[in-house]
């Protein structure tokens, strides 16, 4: 497991799926941790069990990305409990599968807001936080269905778009952040399994055959990974499978 002990960490869309697998395990690994998404109550259930396990509770901050006002009140309330940031997890983002039904303008700025104004907004308002850290990492959790020439495969349009837009602002981060102390890094997964740290599944999940789906524990590997490389190095990480991933297998 890797050492994260001390590390001030952020993470969105920590109430449930991927957000809440990383929550606990870099609690795990020593982190500090400020757990943000719309569910108050899903985050304190969070927090209970990492507070149960570890000693320490994470701080819950409600905030919807997609809301301009919410988003700058979430990050005050995160500037005035904490001096600085070592890791921001840019996690949450609002999900929209195809359908043959027209989508709603409220659905389609939900994605588009959450995941790319939000994305931008959260990051900028964090990153005063973030350069008073020694170690400062923002990881953005994109998609393969967020890469050139992803495959659409059941994914709406505008997710599609959100998670290449997505992209665009954990790129452009880096580039600004060139000659600075702050990584930007960003990893795509495919369709992943959601398991949690406690399921007898995230045990197993090292033994899968090549043909089955990735998991959560597979990008939460990939995360830690990550932000243990020398500082010399920001990571884009592809992580692809056969079932849910960049090429549709090929039938027998
Ligand atoms: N699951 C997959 O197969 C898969 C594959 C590739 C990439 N990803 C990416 O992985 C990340 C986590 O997704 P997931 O797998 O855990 O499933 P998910 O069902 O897509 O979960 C979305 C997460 O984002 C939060 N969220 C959604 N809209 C939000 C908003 N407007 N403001 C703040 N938080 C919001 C949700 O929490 P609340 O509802 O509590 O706010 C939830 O924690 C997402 O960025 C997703 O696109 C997932």
């Amino acid at each position: 497991m890797a050492d994260l002990q001390g590390r001030t960490v952020v993470i969105t869309g920590a109430g449930r799926g991927l957000g809440a697998a990383l929550a606990v395990s870099l609690a795990e690994a020593g982190a500090n941790l400020v757990l943000c998404g719309r569910n108050q109550a899903a985050l304190e259930t969070v927090a209970d069990g990492i507070a149960a396990t570890t000693g320490l509770r994470p701080v819950c901050i409600s905030v919807d990305l997609a809301d301009n006002d919410g988003v700058r009140q979430a990050v005050e309330a995160i500037a005035r409990s904490h001096e600085h940031i070592d890791l921001l997890v840019n996690n949450g983002a609002m999900w929209l599968e195809a359908r043959d039904e027209p989508h709603t303008a409220e659905e389609v700025l939900g994605v588009i807001n959450s995941a790319i104004t939000g994305t931008f907004l959260f990051t900028q308002g964090l990153l005063p936080l973030l350069r008073r850290s020694a170690t400062p990492d923002i990881v953005t959790i994109g998609s393969v269905s967020g890469l050139p020439n992803g495959l659409l495969d059941g994914v709406s349009v505008p997710f599609y778009a959100a998670k290449r837009g997505q992209t665009a602002v954990a790129e452009g981060l880096r580039q600004m952040l060139a000659g600075t102390p702050v990584r930007s890094i960003i990893l795509h997964p495919p369709d992943l399994d959601d398991i949690q740290p406690a399921d007898p599944a995230w045990a197993e999940a090292p033994a899968r055959a090549k043909s089955a789906r990735a998991t959560n524990r597979d990008v939460v590997e990939a995360v830690l990974f990550a932000v243990t490389r020398p500082r010399n190095i920001s990571l884009s990480i592809v992580l692809d499978a056969d079932d849910g991933g960049v090429f549709p297998a090929q039938l027998p």
